[in-house]
């Protein structure tokens, strides 16, 4: 038997086993055709239904209404963190960010060299506990759109609705892609990395409202230019073929399990597992995060001591519980809980809490 460990990394992270068997099924001789996938050209006719049925998929799969485009593009959440000014910001106009966390900070500092941009709400006075609520938010005049972060990675919270604002919201999805339903009417672009969620790293997907891109020629070089990915269906250059194409078996999979609402049902019930193990230790184990905005993908946690902490994450990974290490940045533990998580892994990792504080509390 393969050995698999439950990997609770942050991102790249864990996947369907069956994904997996089925690439290694067809790695050295794909359809038939006496080559791997990422041997084929990208203009070969086997590549280009895998590369539609992606993008037909990803639309099915995560209710994308037909006046979206949705674009397979490189560079990460990071390049989109340019790209979206780049592409949405005219002379005159500004845009507001949500400072929610690392990311929601990074999407802003990455935006500034392309326009006017502005915090609508800062969350480090409150060391990024919690969202903003509607009321919160301080949206002035002449503003494009409201950048938010549907999910902070690192501090593990989370929008637990998107906000009500007067003008049309884009969201880092990252961390919760397609794990939870979008109200679209009051987005005007959503972005993600792949490697969470969705498949292997090497993939960004743009979903933008495609009348934006009409007319619209920013100057800037091709590559930054959604208009350009639109027109040749994310074919302009060699898309990362290989994230593609293991990304459309994921969205089967996650079809198959019931879709977005059945994903985000399973969020809540393990996270909820792992909630109610930190809820009922006794003040051993501690969330820094308000009830109300805990994320259901990345929980983290606190316990008495950094050397406990230590301690915990040995004897995790000798039970094959591995990369629970909180980020760098803030420490502690954090377990991601992706889609892809089974449940077998997060049975184990709530009866290893259990175990551990008994031991320790
Ligand atoms: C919410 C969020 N945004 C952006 C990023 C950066 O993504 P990438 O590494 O794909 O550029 C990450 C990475 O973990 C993330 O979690």
């Amino acid at each position: 038997m393969t050995h698999r460990v439950h990997n609770f990394c942050a991102g790249p992270c864990t996947l369907p086993a069956s994904v997996l068997e089925e690439v290694r099924a067809e790695l050295l001789d794909f359809e038939g055709s006496g080559m791997s996938l990422v041997e084929l050209s990208h203009r070969s006719d086997e590549y280009d239904r895998v590369h539609h049925d992606a993008i037909a998929s990803f639309r099915n799969v995560f209710g994308v209404p037909d006046d979206r485009s949705v674009l397979f593009l490189q560079g990460g959440a990071t390049l989109q963190f340019g790209m979206v000014p780049i592409n949405l910001l005219r002379a005159g106009e500004r845009a507001a960010y949500v400072r929610s966390g690392t990311w929601g900070v990074a999407a802003e500092r990455d935006a500034a060299p392309y326009g006017d941009v502005y915090a609508a709400w800062d969350g480090k006075p409150l060391g990024y506990t919690r969202m903003p609520t509607s009321t919160e938010l301080e949206i002035g005049p002449g503003t494009r759109y409201l950048h938010v972060t549907s999910n902070e990675t690192i501090e593990g919270i989370r929008l637990a609705s998107f906000p009500d604002a007067q003008v049309p919201l884009v969201a880092d999805m990252s961390s919760d892609y397609v794990s939870r339903r979008v109200p679209w009417e009051r987005f005007d672009l959503v972005y993600g990395g792949a490697q969470k969620n969705l498949g292997p790293a090497g993939l960004a997907i743009v979903v933008v409202r495609s009348e934006l891109l009409e007319g619209n020629k920013p100057e800037a070089m091709t590559y930054l230019r959604y208009d350009l990915h639109a027109a040749k269906d994310s074919l302009m250059n060699t898309p990362p073929m290989f994230a593609i194409y293991v990304m459309g078996k994921v969205l089967a999979w996650i079809e198959k399990l019931g879709g977005v609402d059945a994903m985000e049902e399973r969020a809540r019930r393990r996270s909820g597992l792992v909630y109610d193990a930190i809820g009922s230790s006794g003040g051993f184990y501690r969330s820094p995060v308000e009830p109300a905005d805990r994320s259901l993908m990345n929980v983290v946690f606190r316990m008495p001591t950094d050397d406990l902490e230590d301690e915990f994450l040995k004897g995790a990974e000798a039970e094959g519980l591995v990369n629970l290490r909180g980020h760098r940045s803030v420490g502690g533990i954090r377990a991601s809980i992706y889609n892809a998580m089974t449940d077998e892994g997060v049975d184990a990792l709530v009866g290893f809490m259990a175990a551990f504080r008994d031991a320790n509390g």
